[in-house]
């Protein structure tokens, strides 16, 4: 886990000169700050809506703006190109056809979730990152928020034995089977499986075969699943629920162990411990040194930590992006074989009813 001394802006000496594609609300909201922390010159801005992209260069200190990305990358010649936009009219994700063009440039991409719609696309964005030997990174938020990282520290030490089982909640609805070849009505499906998909695939690695079943009253589903590495799990898509809920719990088991996310910022690791014994016990107190440990943070000080662009994981999958291609090597995060993986989930999704058996890696 990196909890290394966080660096303003200004005061990095190395930069990339970037460059973003998109102007709209989550990028102000949540990614164009996040260049307050990192190495980055924000060059210039696009947006097919030249006011937005003014106010976006105003706002956030680009020097230029443009209305057409192709003309951006031509004048600009960035380093790296951020790509945050929406989806086409048949659904198909703009940032895929944008991600081509910026490599075919020349340039490394950073792209918000989803990096398409299709595992097709996503070998074609590996094959095109390939050729043109530049980086592609997905902001795959969930893996790099600081509680989700814990969890993975946590179950890759010994003391916590094999990972053997997962649940994740995740409140989202799914069409009737029917439905779903229509990009155009699985959007939101489309745009939330990198969520709980990414974390999945962090924690246990890829899947073998999944089967499912389906409420017809607000589209929720049960996912059962096994891993490659024999491991099984279950993901809980809770549509339904109130609007006042949180959203994700999650809960990884090892051998003897086991460690708990609530919210998101709440973890609590419940070590290797003996029960107090059937029957006999006054007091369920277990020994301080094998009593759960518990995470979260406090929401007072005027800290980094409690940002949330700090514990969503924003700064630190854009810091993730900088560093490695300052650094000249590829990102570990966010890579396009993780959201190969999380595609096959959602393919599995589109292509198998309830109640039968999708086969996702043999
Ligand atoms: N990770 C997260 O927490 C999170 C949260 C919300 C949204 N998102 C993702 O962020 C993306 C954007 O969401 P949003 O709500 O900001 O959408 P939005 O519609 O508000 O913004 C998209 C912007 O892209 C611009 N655009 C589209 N095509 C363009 C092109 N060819 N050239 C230049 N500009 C172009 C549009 O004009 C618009 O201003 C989506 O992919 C969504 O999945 C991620």
């Amino acid at each position: 886990m990196d909890n290394s001394k966080v660096k303003y802006n200004f005061e990095y000496d190395r930069k990339l000169k970037i460059c973003f594609i998109g102007a709209g609300g989550h990028s102000f909201r949540n990614v164009y700050p996040t260049f307050q922390y990192a190495p980055v010159d924000l060059a210039a801005i696009c947006d097919i809506n030249g006011e937005r992209a003014a106010a976006f260069a105003r706002q956030f200190g680009a020097r230029n703006h443009y209305t057409d990305h192709l003309e951006m990358l031509e004048r600009e010649r960035p380093d790296a190109v951020f790509i945050v936009t929406s989806y086409h009219p048949d659904g198909r994700v703009q940032a895929t056809d944008l991600a081509l063009d910026v490599l075919k440039f020349g340039a490394h991409v950073w792209m918000e979730k989803p990096t398409a719609a299709t595992t097709d696309e996503v070998r074609q964005l590996i094959d095109a990152s390939n050729a043109n030997n530049k980086y592609v990174m997905t902001g795959l938020k969930k893996i790099f928020f600081p509680a989700i990282e814990k969890v993975n520290q946590i179950i890759s030490a010994p003391e916590f034995g094999q990972p053997s089982s997962i649940y994740i909640r995740y409140p989202q609805h799914m069409p009737p089977f029917a439905e779903r070849s229509d990009l155009t009505r699985i959007t939101s499906l489309v745009d939330h499986i990198f969520h709980p998909g990414s974390i999945i695939h962090y924690l246990m690695g890829k899947i073998s075969h999944l089967s499912y079943e389906r409420e017809p009253f607000n589209g929720g589903t049960v996912t059962n699943m096994r891993f490659v590495s024999g491991a099984i799990g279950t993901m809980h898509m809770t549509a339904g629920q109130s609007g006042a809920s949180p959203l994700e719990r999650l809960e990884v088991i090892g051998k003897g162990a086991n460690v708990v996310v609530d919210n998101g910022v709440k973890v609590t690791y419940y070590r290797k411990a003996k029960p107090p014994e059937y029957g006999r016990s006054r007091s369920y107190m277990v020994d301080t040194e094998s009593a759960p440990l518990h995470w979260e943070p406090e929401f007072s000080l005027g800290q980094l930590y409690n940002k949330n662009i700090f514990y969503l994981g924003y700064v630190p999958e854009v810091l993730h992006f900088c560093e490695s291609v300052l650094g000249g090597e590829p990102p570990r995060k966010g890579t396009l074989e993780e959201s190969l993986e999380i595609l096959k989930l959602l393919e599995a999704y589109r292509n198998t009813p309830e109640g039968t058996v999708a086969v996702l890696n043999s």
